[in-house]
């Protein structure tokens, strides 16, 4: 869960510097479209560790240890323009729709209800994302 935790923490750095740094003719719909994403990513960072901590886990907590175990690169701090922010957030939500799959399968295994039930949760919003950003290519 913790390599969950930590592609979340560094999703919302990345979506963040995607807000300031997008580009162009559709600059105003990406650009505030990117802060709705990285104000409901940092929530799900949250919800996650909280339920690592009911459930007696130790989630991650240092900007080193977050970048360490996560599979989501960091943004290049470059300008971009928003078609190719569509398919770099594209390419990281369905990453993290898998991880939050693998969070429940692993949940199920290990007989944590509460952590299965957010799982529900975490793949609903990658799904619906994922589905939406598909249709705007
Ligand atoms: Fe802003």
């Amino acid at each position: 869960m913790n390599a969950f935790l930590s592609d979340l923490v560094v999703e919302y750095h990345k979506l963040q510097s995607l807000h300031w740094y997008v580009r162009g003719p559709e600059f105003f719909q990406a650009h505030a479209k990117l802060e709705e994403y990285y104000d409901g990513v940092r929530n799900l960072v949250d919800d996650v560790a909280e339920a690592m901590l009911m459930e007696g886990l130790r989630p991650v907590s240092r900007l080193a240890d977050f970048l360490a175990q996560a599979q989501v690169k960091e943004a290049s701090g470059e300008f971009v323009d928003a078609s190719a922010v569509v398919e770099v957030v594209l390419a990281d939500f369905q990453l993290l729709l898998d991880e939050a799959k693998e969070v429940k399968r692993a949940a199920e295994e290990a007989g944590s209800d509460l952590v299965a039930a957010k799982a529900d949760g975490y793949i609903e919003h990658f799904s619906k994302a994922v589905w939406m950003l598909g249709q705007s290519r």
